[in-house]
């Protein structure tokens, strides 16, 4: 494992993206993690990343000398590069400027690690105050810029490299090239990170964790539970039955089509469709507040998986061998786990429904083989376990579904007013064929708001709903998609002459940041 020390970065996650892109393992961890902590883990190399301190401030995080003496490989970016020169006695100075955005690199070495095959033309993204004006001895300086005297570095022997800038982001033309120098060279590291080794890896952990115990699947209809569905199909066969519920809160016959699609995608494992949409409703009555509806969803699916379990136990009853049902399988993703507030130090954002919507009685050991992975990383295993496009290529749904799509109290006839939009959203958007160029486009209704019209000469007072069209790359960061006006004004055309009830269309050009990708 590649661990990337966060340093309080907005970057941190996404150099664990670039690093398994290079088809190599990596987490992020804290940076107040104890040396011994981490060297403990043993890993394979150490990646610093940048954060918005200055080396010389009180109480800016400091890197344990320890974590260089270790005879780890370690790759510093900006604030990183900075702590390991502050740390082997080179020098940082401030310089009172900030070099913010593209620079030109300068006097690159072309035969170093890191630049090994480039040359200097190339464009990389600065962001950052102090900079390193003298390199640790023992370094050799490898390219400069005009705001960075000392823009890289490397000590070959010691295995310690360092860039000023973020070779993480899209701007800097040769960043990937430059990490998977780092990973591959640098640290001499194969590219073992595949589907393929994925599943292997899996299946032969969920065999340890469930042993001889059955297990059952909440099966949403998207491609992470999907392929967790797969997955522990392929590890445990027909000890694992599959179960959906619907909640009422889904899409236009979303639940018919995924009753349909499900024998293609797990191999013939056994599904069982649990109707629970009175039971949701009820407990969605006059509630308004977001995180209440979560914890409310995402208890009422535990509730609902007990009553299977306990059907699947009742049908097995005069087997006394008949192995116990204890687990249950989830796709929770990484992104998840982040946002609910399951990483260290991260604020929970709000509790997605499998994770920090759980209730605390839970009777089930969980089982959620995903749990590190990416979405392109799940859709890259879905492939490779043969999931038909349909289901890998799918847009991302959220488990609470339409229930965190209506502004206000979830009720029958918003969910049918909700239903009738975004079924024509989605029929445009597909007509258009931007399915996969847009991450998902999720339509909201602003139940409790109303305004007034004029439509075939009468006065209309009825309710808005919002487009969230989204390009993301993994959901934790995403902007608004420029949709192409005669596309928004198909749609909203459509929509106002045929949802009764919904007289105006908006558009939300938020990115996440600051919004989310969903409004509750
Ligand atoms: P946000 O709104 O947090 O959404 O920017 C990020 C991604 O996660 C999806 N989402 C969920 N998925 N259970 C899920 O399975 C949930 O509770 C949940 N909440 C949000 C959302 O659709 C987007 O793709």
């Amino acid at each position: 494992t590649v661990l990337v020390l966060d340093f309080g970065a907005q970057y941190a996650q996404l150099i664990a993206r670039r690093v398994r892109e290079a088809n190599v393992y990596s987490e992020v961890v804290p940076a107040s993690t104890p040396a011994a902590e981490i060297l403990e883990r043993r890993p394979a190399a150490l990646i610093l990343s940048g954060g918005p301190s200055s080396v010389y401030e009180d109480g800016a995080p400091r890197l344990d000398p320890a974590l260089l003496e270790a005879g780890v490989p370690v790759l510093g970016l900006c604030y990183g590069f900075q702590s390991i020169a502050h740390a082997l006695g080179g020098v940082v100075a401030k310089t009172g400027t900030r070099e913010y955005g593209s620079t030109t690199l300068e006097s690159l070495v072309s035969d170093s690690v890191l630049f090994d095959g480039q040359d200097d033309d190339q464009v990389v993204w600065m962001s950052h105050g102090d900079a390193v004006t003298g390199a640790p001895e023992g370094f050799t300086v490898t390219a400069t810029s005009s705001g960075a005297p000392v823009a890289a570095f490397e000590d070959r022997e010691r295995r310690i490299f360092g860039v000023q800038w973020h070779p993480e982001v899209g701007h800097s033309t040769r960043g990937q090239e430059v990490l998977a120098n780092f990973l591959h060279k640098g640290a001499g590291l194969g590219s073992d990170w595949t589907a393929a080794n994925v599943i292997d890896e899996q299946v032969e952990l969920i065999r340890e964790q469930i042993g001889d115990a059955r297990a059952i699947c909440g099966l949403s209809g998207g491609v992470d539970s999907a392929v967790a569905a797969a997955l522990v199909q392929r590890a445990i066969g027909d000890r694992l039955t599959c179960v959906y519920v619907d909640h009422g809160l889904m899409r236009q016959d979303e639940s018919a089509q995924i009753e349909k699609a499900f024998g293609e995608s797990t191999g013939g494992a056994r599904l069982v469709m649990v109707d629970a949409r009175e039971d949701f409703l009820n407990a969605l009555a006059g509630v308004t507040d977001p995180e209440a509806k979560r914890k409310i969803i995402g208890e009422r699916f535990i509730r609902t998986f007990e009553k299977a379990q306990a059907d699947i136990i009742a049908e097995s009853a005069d087997d006394p061998n008949a192995p116990e049902v204890r687990f249950l399988v989830q796709g929770t993703l990484y992104p998840d786990v982040v946002e609910s507030g399951g990483g260290d130090g991260t604020a929970n954002i709000k509790s997605h429904h499998n994770v920090g919507g759980l209730p605390d009685d839970i009777e089930f050991e969980l089982c959620e083989p995903l749990r590190a992975l990416f979405k392109d990383e799940v859709r890259a295993v879905g492939s490779e376990l043969g999931l038909p496009d349909e289901i890998v290529w799918r847009q991302p749904f959220p488990g609470p579904g339409l229930g965190i799509r209506i502004i206000g109290e979830v009720t029958a006839e918003r969910l049918d007013l909700l239903r009738r939009a975004d079924a024509i959203v989605r029929a445009e958007m597909t007509a258009a064929g931007l399915d996969r160029q847009i991450w998902q486009c999720p339509v909201v209704l602003l139940a409790d708001v109303r305004s007034v019209g004029v439509q075939g000469d009468g006065r209309t007072y009825g309710h808005p709903v919002v487009l969230r069209p989204v390009t993301s790359e993994d959901a934790m960061t995403a902007d608004w998609a420029r949709l192409s006006s005669d596309l928004l004004a198909r749609i909203s055309n459509r929509i106002t002459n045929e949802v009764d009830g919904v007289n105006r269309v908006v558009l939300d050009v938020t990115s996440k940041p600051p919004g989310t990708i969903e409004w509750e």
